[in-house]
């Protein structure tokens, strides 16, 4: 899939812009506060339906104006597609396939599929637990609808769960009002952390390829999903769930929130059996979240039958002039989108440079 163009209205610091990109490396350039990472942005939000910087969606339009409109052609294997959207200040978000107006925001997911690498990726191993869950969740959303229902369905009973342990946090029957939620809660929450187990046992074998040449095969990269939940199938899952959830309940009334379940959970990452959670180098978690970017990319290729749009933001000053290599090898699979400040090295398949300077795109 490549994005074939991209047009601005009123987005972020561009009044109107139209780009053409190609389907091997866009690069674009500009100093600081030009604009780069915006339309990084915007072809995230074409995929998502969500900016990855922020959820207040009204910062995406330019101050003083109405309303941001993003359009983009896009090009798949066997059709072509025209995705708009449209935030106003009033009103809900309005998204558009092929001219046909769209209520859920599931049907958007799964026609741009991207994966975002910036300096915020690159500190998937040190960061928190709810960044590594917010890769899971980013990464199997676009990969499976169902997937995506699933979660947004755990979210609303979570979110009415804890609102239940807020408002009758002194009820006596506050243990049977909760446990009505709790069913719906397991049935969900088994659906996801299956995913996310099955997901991460094929991320880990491709990534650990990746970082065994980068380590010159002297490190064993492994990830598992950790989770304080037992069992490989869904029964067992959503049992171990149930009664986790019903074990907890003094703790998520003293709390006022609820305390197991996969919105808890995280990614175990280790290297020759050592957390590197704890443990990691600095040129150890470059290698490592290198690695599983790679192996994502990989996967969404293996899953969807074909290579997601990448989106490197800044990270290519971040890495050696090896691990720089390695990234670009991906870009003969897939159309990559890469923004730099200076732009100093030569790639084979260069499609379009491009300079933004505040908000204008200028052909270099
Ligand atoms: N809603 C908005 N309306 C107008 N301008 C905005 C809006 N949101 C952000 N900007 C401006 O957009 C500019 C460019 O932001 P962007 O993050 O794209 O820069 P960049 O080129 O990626 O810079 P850097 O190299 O520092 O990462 C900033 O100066 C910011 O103030
Ligand atoms: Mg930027």
């Amino acid at each position: 899939m490549y994005i074939k163009s991209l047009q601005l209205k009123n987005f972020r610091n561009y009044a109107s812009q139209r780009v053409e990109f190609g389907p091997g490396i866009n690069v674009l350039t500009g100093e600081n506060a030009s604009g780069k990472t915006n339309m990084l942005e915007a072809i995230y939000l074409l995929g998502l339906g969500k900016s990855p910087r922020t959820s207040r969606e009204k910062e995406l339009i330019s101050l003083g104006a109405e309303r941001a409109y993003v359009k983009a052609e896009i090009a798949k294997k066997y059709r072509s597609h025209t995705i708009e959207i449209l935030i106003e200040n009033k009103g809900a978000k309005k998204i558009r396939i092929d001219g046909i107006p769209v209520k859920r925001l599931s049907e958007l997911i799964g026609i741009v599929n991207v994966v975002y690498f910036s300096p915020d990726e690159m500190r998937f191993v040190k960061a928190g637990p709810d960044e590594r869950r917010r890769f899971l969740d980013v990464s199997l959303s676009q990969q499976s609808k169902t997937y995506f229902k699933s979660l947004a369905k755990y979210n609303k009973i979570l979110a009415q769960r804890n609102t239940l342990l807020k408002t009758e946090n002194r009820n006596e029957n506050l243990s049977s009002l909760l446990s009505i939620w709790d069913a719906g809660l397991a049935e969900v929450g088994a659906n996801l952390i299956l995913a996310r187990k099955n997901y991460i046992k094929k991320l880990s074998s491709l990534a650990k390829i990746s970082h065994w040449e980068l380590s010159d095969g002297k490190e064993n990269l492994s990830l598992s999903y950790e989770c304080n939940t037992d069992g490989e199938t869904y029964d067992e899952i959503y049992s171990s769930l149930l009664s986790s959830f019903s074990s907890s309940v003094e703790k998520d009334r003293a709390l006022m929130f609820t305390t197991k379940g996969p919105h808890r959970d995280d990614i175990n990452i280790s290297l020759n059996d050592n957390d590197a959670r704890k443990f990691a180098s600095q040129g150890q978690q470059r290698s490592v979240s290198l690695s599983v970017k790679i192996a994502e990319l990989t996967l969404f290729e293996h899953e969807t039958g074909e290579a997601p749009v990448l989106l490197l933001d800044d990270v290519l000053s971040e890495l050696d002039i090896r691990r720089k290599e390695k990234l670009l090898e991906l870009s003969n699979r897939t159309q990559t989108m890469i923004t730099c400040t200076e732009f100093d090295f030569k790639p084979s398949n260069l499609s379009k440079l491009y300079k933004i300077k505040n908000g204008n795109v200028l052909n270099r």
